[in-house]
């Protein structure tokens, strides 16, 4: 764990939308209330850190039930500038979580999804390029998946990332994953399909699959041929 140089932050390029937001909070009330106590929820891609607005002391908008549960939200994130966003979240890597066995209620996340947000030039005309490298404007941390296309090293990452999730999740613990196919060289890259069969193939019981519309770049290579919707599997740990 590295301590957050708060003075540096960097926009980011794929932060949550409202709508994977919408779901996903309404899953972790109905958790709250399912559980009748408050729960403690981890995302370990986290970015800017979107996931803390389901939390009691930010959302508002979100809270269906009115027992007063907490959800208490905790992040993890490769990069500083990002990391830094939010007090509750920390720098660290999704693949060697500093936490407990069975310490989380729920892990929801959206990890990189192997696109073309993973090129690693750093554009110089001001052409509106949305890679992680651009967003961030220096190399991506080694390890970080937001560098690396659909392949074993993708693929291996997210096999040992969802290992670490299972191994702090409580028997019977929420998995909420958003992400997303899309189109490379005229073929949809089956993406969301691979992160279903390795949860199952980890021991994650799958309960649902959900999509959801959401607003895509629409300038780049493949500016006009994107899948248009993004997908929210819930699995859960064996109780
Ligand atoms: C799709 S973004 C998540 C955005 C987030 N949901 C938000 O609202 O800001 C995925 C994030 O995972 C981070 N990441 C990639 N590899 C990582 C790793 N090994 N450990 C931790 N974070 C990583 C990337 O830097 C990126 O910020």
């Amino acid at each position: 764990m590295t301590a957050c140089p708060v003075s540096i932050v960097a926009p980011h390029p794929a932060k949550f939308s409202g709508v994977i937001l919408a779901e996903l909070g309404l899953s972790l009330e109905i958790e709250t209330y399912r559980l009748h106590r408050s729960i403690r929820v981890l995302d370990p891609f986290a970015g800017v850190g979107g996931m803390h607005k389901l939390s009691r002391s930010e959302k508002g908008q979100w809270s269906l039930f009115e027992a007063g549960y907490d959800i208490e939200t905790v992040g993890v994130e490769i990069e500083p500038e990002w990391a830094c966003q939010h007090p509750r979240t920390i720098v660290g890597d999704a693949t060697a979580l500093p936490f407990p066995d069975a310490s989380f209620d729920a892990v929801i996340t959206s990890p990189t999804y192997a696109n073309r947000m993973a090129d690693h030039h750093n554009a110089k005309d001001g052409s509106r390029r949305m890679t992680y490298r651009h967003t961030l404007g220096r190399p991506l941390t080694p390890g970080n998946s937001g560098g690396m296309q659909w392949g074993e090293e993708y693929r291996g990452l997210h096999v040992r990332a969802w290992e670490e999730a299972r191994r702090v999740l409580m028997p019977g613990g929420l998995m909420m994953l958003n992400v997303s196919n899309h189109i490379r060289k005229g073929e949809e890259v089956p993406v969301v399909e691979w992160h279903m069969e390795t949860l199952a193939a980890l021991g994650f019981i799958i309960e649902d699959d959900r999509v959801a519309l959401t607003p895509r770049m629409r300038f780049g290579a493949n500016g006009t041929a994107r899948v248009e919707y993004e997908h929210v599997i819930s699995a859960r740990v064996a109780s």
